[in-house]
């Protein structure tokens, strides 16, 4: 395998700081920039051990955010994102300059630096509610929030650089990923909040009437098909949804972590639907699976398991 120089944004997130320690474990070399928004130092205190590893805290929507990087870059995964469609329907503005911002500033560094590779993590928001279920690369994006729109036009960018400037770029669209780091809050992934709600003790709240759909995805399968992106020659270009294979109720969601948190008999209630939320998304991961050879392997259950587990020693610690 050869060995590069990765830079990746949103290095003290969820997925970022997951894929930073995937990245190191093969012998990389890893610059992991954030600017600690959402992100969490503790997230990073396998890879800081790292003489590997490199962090810098800083914006990357201003355009010096390079400044204190000398080494070349291989290649770039572009994962800093606000991700809450919550935070973008109150405060559109800012999620428009974060994201698309600091797509702009990340793609016109690696035009300067001749980087060869950029990978950007986009989402199933950008269907809206699909014309179609599975969903396809194909099917028609539809924005429902500021956030997919964002998500959309860093898109455009990504695909209007490669073709201008001839850098690689690979379009990865995560559907619902879970797992050990995601951020508790009221801003965060459904999974991480209905295990917080379930370990307090507190009522599970699911927004709606818990019949919508989505089809969930292990952070630990979601960097092993970002890396896959990374190496395979043939993702050049590509627009690729990173998804489970099964489609699954929230309601299910929420039963499973009231059976996996033995101790707390949480009550299940509903809350109103959130604005900006599509109803069914699951993704056909055909393309994925024949541009990468890849296919999950962390099942629903054990992921949950797994997680909740995860998120009691937090809380013990
Ligand atoms: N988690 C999911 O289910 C999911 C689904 C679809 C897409 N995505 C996308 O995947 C990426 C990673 O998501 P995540 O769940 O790990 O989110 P996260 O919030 O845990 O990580 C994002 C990281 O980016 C950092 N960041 C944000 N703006 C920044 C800026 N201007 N400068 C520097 N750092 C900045 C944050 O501090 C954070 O550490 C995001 O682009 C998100 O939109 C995630």
């Amino acid at each position: 395998m050869t060995r590069v120089t990765a830079l990746v944004t949103g290095c003290a997130g969820f997925i970022g700081s997951t894929l930073v320690d995937h990245l190191l474990e093969d012998g990389h070399t890893v610059i992991g920039v954030d600017n600690l928004r959402t992100g969490n130092l503790d997230n990073m205190s396998l890879a800081v051990k790292n003489s590997r590893f490199k962090f810098i805290e800083k914006d990357i929507c201003k355009e010096d955010w390079g400044s204190r990087i000398r080494a070349e870059v291989d290649i770039i995964y572009h994962l800093a994102a606000i991700s809450s469609v919550k935070l973008s329907v109150e405060n559109p503005l800012l999620v428009h300059r974060n994201n698309v911002g600091s797509t702009m500033n990340v793609l016109e560094m690696a035009r300067i630096k001749d980087v060869r590779r950029v990978l950007f993590s986009s989402s199933a928001a950008v269907y809206g509610n699909p014309t179609e279920i599975p969903i396809s690369e194909d099917t028609p994006v539809a924005p429902l929030s500021p956030y997919a729109a964002s998500k959309i036009a860093a898109e455009n960018y990504m695909r209007a650089y490669s073709r201008t400037y001839d850098l690689e770029s690979v379009v990865l669209r995560y559907f619902n990923i879970y797992g050990p780091r995601q951020a508790y809050s009221e801003y965060s992934g459904v999974v991480s909040i209905f295990i917080n709600q379930a370990l307090a003790g507190l009522p599970i709240i699911v927004d709606g009437d818990g019949t919508q759909t989505r089809s969930f995805l292990h952070v630990d399968d979601t960097v092993r098909a970002t890396r896959l992106a990374g190496d395979t020659a043939a993702a050049a270009g590509v627009t690729m949804n990173i998804c489970g294979e099964e489609s699954v109720s929230i309601n299910r969601i929420a039963e499973q972590v009231v059976k996996s948190v033995r101790e707390a008999k949480s009550e299940i209630v509903h809350g109103p639907a959130r604005v900006g939320d599509v109803r069914h998304s699951l993704g056909r991961m055909a393309k994925a699976h024949e541009v990468l050879g890849f296919t999950p392997s962390v099942s629903l259950d054990a992921g949950l398991a797994e997680t909740v587990e995860w998120y009691r020693n937090l809380l013990k610690s």
